[in-house]
């Protein structure tokens, strides 16, 4: 017989009862084949004995057990563990303990190269990050939102919303976001005009899967955001690039490439270029807007940084000239709150909206309604205003200074604009040097610079990079910029 006595435990001090202790120890043994299919356990006044527990203490983790069909009672002839359980059969094949980390699975399945990017390593705590333009969470309003989150999910009423819901996601913050996007983004919509997104990703990848379903070519910038190009790609749409100037898209190139291909849709970051920065032009956003009517395009807006603008008043998106349902246009407040806050939107004409909800169906049930509740309160109560304006003026400092010092400290190596918007600079590596040797002297400095391949994926050999600065204090971009420094010595040093 096992030694029961010796091998089993009980905590009286740990919250999970002792019958439930006991039940996760028999299985276990069960599970590392201590105890086979068919074998005997002691009775329940026995092991009670033993274990100096109480008899119904024993009564109760036999009834769990049971319960979860580990071990079976047969009338008149005691306890068995159960002698049909399937992973025993599996296990006794093979080494159980390579069973938990297969690195190759058994069967076939789709590999996709356009798929692959690799993802940032974790680095020391003193490593410093060249980022994309990214908001420092250490000024994320977490307290307010925790509280707003809470005080929502304990309401008697949000026991309703704990259920299976619409596709279309929470229909407050949908009334919600109508009426503050009309109201700051010049926008002319409805209810049935939008639809929440867990971010502007998921409402890029529904757009696509719908636009690209027969193939079908889409216009990019010859820089472009390439998580969307991958997105394109992986819907099917084959890929067309034209030039981007100092006003955005060159529309001219647009038009000849829509007399000869059957364009289905053009992208854009309208409000600052991804990569570049640059805003584009109201004649350029006319010229477009002229062009899908004419050409029967979708423009794809995807205006991930709308809220950050420094110098003027933002411009308003092109969603807000939409005379014709040519717009879809995508944000969210990933960049606006946190990332980590998945809700975003996808705003279009009604019968567009309602495919993607229809498709959405199929990669993601619902939304998370709790918290799309809880950016409902927080946008209604002038909370995201409120935040807008706090982090507008620390990143327009962090963005001053971080430029004055590139300036003043780097000019000899690298070029730029200040951008007049975004969390990012777009900067040009001087053509003596380049990204990959910086990249590996910046690492003697715990500079990491990662993805700098991803600007140019239509290889340009522009030798440029975005580095944010808002996610910076002012220290740190002294420190930032120090490092910088020392990479370049360094290679000139060896040059
Ligand atoms: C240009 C651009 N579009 C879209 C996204 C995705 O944003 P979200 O986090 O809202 O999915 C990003 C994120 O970095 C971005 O830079």
């Amino acid at each position: 017989m096992i030694p029961y006595k010796t091998i089993f435990s009980v905590n009286r001090a740990s919250k999970q009862p002792i019958y439930i202790q006991l039940t996760n120890q028999f299985i276990k043994l069960i599970k590392h084949g201590k105890l086979s299919p068919g074998n005997k356990l002691p009775g329940s006044r026995t092991l009670s004995e033993l274990l100096t527990l109480h008899r119904k203490t024993i009564v109760a983790c036999y009834e769990e057990l049971i319960l979860q069909g580990w071990i079976v009672s047969v009338p008149q002839k005691g306890t068995f563990v159960n002698a049909d359980l399937p992973i025993l059969k599996q296990r006794r094949l093979g080494n159980p303990k390579k069973q938990c980390d297969n690195k190759v699975s058994g069967f076939e399945f789709k590999r996709n190269p356009i798929l692959d990017r690799s993802f940032p390593q974790k680095f020391d705590e003193d490593s410093m990050y060249v980022n994309d333009g990214i908001s420092d969470s250490r000024l994320t309003p977490v307290n307010e939102i925790a509280l707003i989150y809470r005080g929502l999910a304990v309401k008697k009423s949000t026991v309703n919303e704990l259920w299976y819901g619409t596709t279309y996601g929470n229909i407050l913050l949908r009334k919600n976001l109508v009426s503050y996007l009309n109201e700051t983004r010049g926008l002319n919509i409805g209810v049935d005009n939008i639809m929440i997104t867990r971010g502007s990703q998921m409402g890029m990848f529904l757009a696509s899967q719908l636009l690209f379903a027969d193939n079908g070519y889409v216009i990019i910038g010859e820089t472009n955001y390439s998580s969307s190009d991958t997105t394109f790609e992986f819907s099917g749409a084959k890929v067309l690039r034209v030039k981007v100037d100092s006003q955005g898209l060159v529309a001219k190139e647009v038009k000849m490439l829509c007399e000869k291909y059957k364009v289905k849709a053009v992208y854009t970051t309208s409000h600052h270029h991804h990569p570049t920065t640059v805003t584009l032009s109201a004649e350029r956003r006319i010229e477009l807007l002229n062009l899908a009517k004419i050409y029967h395009f979708a423009i794809l807006e995807d205006d991930y940084d709308y809220d950050f603008h420094y110098n003027h008043a933002p411009i308003l998106p092109l969603a807000s000239h939409d005379q014709n349902g040519n717009v879809v246009y995508v944000g969210s407040i990933c960049k606006t709150v946190a990332p980590v806050y998945r809700v975003g939107y996808l705003i279009a004409s009604k019968d567009f909206v309602d495919e993607c909800a229809r498709l959405r169906r199929f990669i993601d049930r619902q939304g998370d309604a709790l918290l799309e509740m809880t950016f409902a309160k927080f946008i209604k109560q002038g909370s995201l205003d409120r935040h807008i304006k706090k982090v507008l003026k620390i990143y327009k400092s962090r963005r001053d200074l971080f430029c004055s010092l590139l300036k003043s400290e780097l000019s000899e190596y690298l070029s730029f604009e200040i951008p007049k918007g975004g969390m990012a600079i777009w900067v040009i590596l001087n053509k003596k040097y380049n990204w990959n040797l910086v990249t590996t002297e910046a690492l003697e400095e715990k500079l990491i610079i990662l993805e700098w391949k991803r600007y140019d994926c239509a290889n340009l050999n522009h030798n440029g990079i975005r580095m944010g600065f808002a996610a910076y204090t002012e220290d740190e971009i002294y420190e930032f910029i120090r490092r910088f420094k020392s990479t370049m010595r360094r290679i000139d040093e060896n040059i």
